[in-house]
């Protein structure tokens, strides 16, 4: 078990509902796309993984997973490792297939996939094959892009249409996940590319019955409004899936796994204080599992983590604050905002909050509309409060 790295699927703990919804509903007949939300570490890739895991073992289902967020650089590199991701997928599965048919790697992919594609009429995405040093083979696509002027929308187009392509010249399904979906509108901003959700509908709208899509998304607010907000309505094609914190027994379990993993001795009355402390949220019980030590006080444990400049808890919320508040307007005065929020039992409301830092109450207003789209505040009533337990408790700790 590693901490921050999505789990395998023989360590994921519990989640066989949300695994088996997801499983269950990219192989039904009717053709369901789905979004997985859920906080930050819920354990969403976790879940994911589980679930691409037992789709691909179908012979008739091609998984890709790509990370939005991580190809977000320029759209240049987000098409060609788009199409990379989907290109390798194919011929993953199509190696699988033509050994199992013909018992010999007979295969001519780059063949294969050109003709999957002329059948759709799509132009300018060639390839090569590459060569890894392990002898594995893979495949490298070469997008040709206009040397200037470059309009992105028809390569943004073209390249998920070849999942539509090689599904139907194979008579095969693609599933294709787009983890940390929400960060696709920074993308905006390049040519062509303005309504990028507009043509992402379009994306879905067109994909025929071989291409499912799941996206998924740990910033909550903002990809709930993606999904359901005004002109760009995305929200009657997906079905929601929640990934929510795990049960008190479960999180026994898996704070119990770490434990073990660590070599340690299980200890039902440390785990099960270490979820009374923070919940079933599996990344704050693993670090709690590997602060601990037989014979310590989990409770001072979690203190140390929190407080401690190198505590792995503290640097997660400081890593929060940071990446959330940079995102939105008005840094300091939120983290004032933020601290005396962090010290109320119960909430504050809007006149609370103007009175606690000397400003007028419609001046509040836009700054805890920031604070709620970002996932850091959270409204409930009348009355705000800090979303997470563990930025909640480093404000308090640390801050005042
Ligand atoms: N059910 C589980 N069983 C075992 N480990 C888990 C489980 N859920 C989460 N974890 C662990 O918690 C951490 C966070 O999980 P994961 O990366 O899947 O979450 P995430 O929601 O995708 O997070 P992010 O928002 O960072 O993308 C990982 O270290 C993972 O191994
Ligand atoms: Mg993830």
């Amino acid at each position: 078990m590693q901490i921050g790295k999505p789990a395998s699927p023989d360590e994921l703990v519990d989640r066989d509902s949300e695994v088996n919804a997801i499983v269950s509903k990219m192989r039904s007949r009717i053709n369901y796309n789905l979004a997985v939300i859920g906080y930050r570490r819920i354990g969403k890739s976790s879940i994911l993984t589980k679930a691409a895991h037992i789709l691909s073992k179908g012979d008739k289902t091609v998984v890709v997973y790509f990370d939005v967020k991580k190809y977000l650089g320029d759209p240049k590199s987000f098409l060609v490792n788009l199409q990379a991701a989907i290109f390798n997928a194919y011929l993953k599965k199509l190696g699988r297939l033509e050994r199992i048919k013909a018992k010999t790697w007979s295969l001519d992919p780059v063949g294969k996939i050109a003709e999957a594609l002329s059948s759709k009429r799509i132009k300018g995405i060639g390839m090569e094959i590459t060569n890894s040093p392990s002898g594995d083979i893979g495949i490298m696509p070469k997008l040709e892009f206009a040397e200037k002027d470059i309009d992105y929308m028809h390569m943004f187009l073209a390249v998920f249409k070849t999942a539509n392509a090689l599904a139907e010249k194979n008579g095969i399904r693609f599933v294709m996940i787009l983890d940390e979906f929400q960060d696709i509108v920074n993308l905006h901003r390049y040519r062509g590319l303005k309504n990028i959700l507009d043509l992402f509908r379009s994306v879905i709208q067109e994909r025929g019955d071989s291409v499912s899509y799941i996206v998924c998304g740990s910033h909550v607010h903002l990809l709930r409004s993606i999904l359901s907000g005004g002109k760009s309505s995305l929200f009657q094609h997906f079905t929601q899936i929640g990934v929510g914190e795990m049960d008190k027994k479960n999180s026994m379990i898996l704070f119990n796994a770490y434990l073990d993993a660590k070599g340690q001795r299980q200890d039902n009355k440390t785990a099960s204080s270490a979820y009374d402390l923070v919940g079933g949220q599996p990344y704050y019980l693993m670090a709690l599992a590997e602060g601990w030590e037989p014979k310590k006080k989990i409770s001072s444990v979690f203190q140390d983590l929190i407080t401690s400049s190198v505590g792995s808890l503290r640097l997660y919320a400081e890593y929060v604050l940071a990446e959330d508040i940079a995102t939105a307007q008005g840094g300091p005065m939120l983290k004032a905002i933020l601290i005396k929020l962090a010290l109320s039992q119960t909430g504050l409301s809007y006149s609370e909050i103007g009175k606690a830092l000397g400003i007028s109450t419609t001046s509040v207003v836009p700054y805890m509309n920031e604070l709620v789209k970002t996932d850091l505040a959270v409204k409930e009533g009348t009355a705000y409060s800090i979303r997470d337990k563990i930025v909640r408790e480093y404000l308090r700790l640390n801050m005042v």
